[in-house]
């Protein structure tokens, strides 16, 4: 972990424990980091994760890759150092989420495993799921909802995911999805049952 650039800098320790959050908002923040190929299906999944969860009351909300790269992430390209500059950015604002006991879903193509293993190492353990969005490249493809595959293959868009840039699949994951094959409705229950099972909601 690199030293802050600015000196005579103070942590400044805040009145309530994590235990006082848990006990008045009945859930327990946590990071819910989907990864998977471009269409996959990350996005869709989170959407309705986060939309069942607040439905049941729960505090839970987006991060998405295509709208970050909008605004804080702006600034930033799809070499190797700027993806894991996105993931390092991505996995600083979800420790903040989870420290504020907010279930953050983040959706990020998250290629790298040690990018996302550094997102890991932020938040306590227990605190952070890793889930594969399994969805063949082939599938992906002829999905293609935003035509991108096709300028891939065309040349038109380098160093894309999959095409021709990495994808390192996890070997850890918390939980793997068929997005292929399975629903949507199915996905999202998977995620749900993850939650209760460790004990988020
Ligand atoms: S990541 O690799 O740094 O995690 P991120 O999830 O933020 O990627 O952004 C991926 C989204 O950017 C894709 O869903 C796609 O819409 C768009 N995109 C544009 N160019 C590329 C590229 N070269 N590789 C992958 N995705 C790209």
């Amino acid at each position: 972990m690199t030293e802050p650039k600015s000196k005579n800098i103070f942590w400044h320790h805040g009145k309530l424990t994590n235990e006082d959050r848990v006990k008045n908002l009945k859930q327990k923040g946590c990071v819910v980091w989907l990864t998977g190929l471009s269409g996959s299906g990350k996005s869709t999944v989170a959407r309705e994760v986060e939309l069942a969860l607040v439905s049941n009351g729960k505090n839970a909300s987006v991060l998405d890759g295509d709208n970050i790269r909008h605004g804080l992430n702006k600034n930033l390209g799809f070499s190797p150092d700027d993806r894991k500059e996105n993931i390092r950015r991505i996995g600083e604002v979800s420790k903040l989420f989870c420290e504020a006991n907010v279930i953050a879903i983040t959706a990020f193509i998250s290629p790298y495993k040690a990018d996302r293993d550094m997102a890991r190492s932020l938040v306590p353990q227990g605190q952070f799921f890793e889930i594969f969005c399994d969805t063949p490249i082939e599938i992906c493809e002829q999905r293609d909802t935003k035509g991108l595959y096709k300028k891939a293959r065309a040349g038109q868009i380098p160093e894309f995911t999959g095409v021709s840039a990495p994808y390192e699949a996890p070997d850890k994951a918390e939980l793997i999805l068929n997005t292929g094959k399975e629903t949507l409705e199915e996905s999202t229950r998977h995620v749900l049952d993850l939650l209760v099972e460790k004990k988020i909601i």
